[in-house]
């Protein structure tokens, strides 16, 4: 390779992560923030960048990750104030100064790290999110009913929910009220109340989200949907859903 070529080989950057340190368990903790500098690496993600600062330079970070595929939700975190999915962020697409801090709202585990399956589970059995089919005898030989085809998609498209938090982060009313079930409840029962086989009515669904906790405390504020790594319908849904509340408590 002659001496210019080396020389218009582009260099990697160095990257300086700002990252908020703190261990609710740990009495001598203090919440502070700890700079870590690594080299760019091709297509880095930010997990690949948080590993390796925990492989070569601090092995007490904590940072949850699973699949690493956008497909688990657990690696949601706020990156430069944005929540977002760290598996699915690449560096390249960041300044060279990142800072990452854990979603607000949840339960913070240690450093980067929130607990945000106990708030969903929580807010699953809260608002009941599983289908209420009518009780029959169970009779293998019965054929299946079948589903018109658009309405299984509109069912499919919510199911797609992987549970990040991200919604919930970014949602003022959610930083303000606690007891907010936030665009994830509220899409959660939105999809139970689009499938045929789920025998509550709009009354039931009133007694679970005809309030300022549910339906009603939405601001129409849209971050949640901005926010949603898997794009769902958000804002549609809670429109949609806040009309027929609202035509239900009259
Ligand atoms: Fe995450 Fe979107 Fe589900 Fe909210 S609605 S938990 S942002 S996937
Ligand atoms: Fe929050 Fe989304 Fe409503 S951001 S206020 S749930 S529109
Ligand atoms: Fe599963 Fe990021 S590690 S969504």
């Amino acid at each position: 390779m002659s001496a210019s070529a080396i020389d218009d080989a582009p260099t990697q950057r160095q990257l300086t992560l700002n990252i908020l340190r703190y261990d609710p368990r740990n009495p001598a903790s203090k919440p502070h923030m700890q700079k870590y500098r690594i080299e760019e690496a091709d297509s880095m993600t930010l997990f690949i960048a948080l590993t390796e600062i925990r492989e070569h330079q601090d092995s007490t970070l904590q940072f949850d990750f699973v699949c690493r595929a956008g497909i688990c939700g657990s690696c949601a975190m706020m990156v430069n104030g944005r929540p977002q999915l760290a598996c699915r962020v690449l560096t390249r697409d960041l300044p060279d100064e990142i800072t990452l801090a854990p979603l607000p709202f949840f339960e913070l585990i240690a450093d980067l790290s929130v607990f945000t399956g106990k708030w969903m589970r929580g807010m699953s059995e809260r608002l009941q999110t599983w289908l209420h089919a009518q009780e029959r005898e169970i009779d293998l030989c019965r054929i299946e009913e079948r589903m018109d085809p658009d309405l299984a998609e509109q069912i499919y498209e919510l199911d797609r929910c992987i549970e990040c938090g991200c919604c919930i982060a970014a949602c003022g009313t959610a930083q303000m009220r606690h007891d907010f079930v936030g665009a994830v409840g509220l899409a959660r029962l939105a999809r139970f109340r689009l499938d045929p086989r789920d025998t509550r009515t709009d009354d039931d669904y009133y007694d679970l989200i005809g309030d300022d906790t549910g339906v009603f405390g939405c601001m129409s504020l849209l971050a949640c949907q901005d926010v949603c790594p898997k794009s769902l319908p958000l804002q549609t849904q809670i429109a949609f859903l806040r009309r027929k509340m609202a035509a239900q408590g009259l």
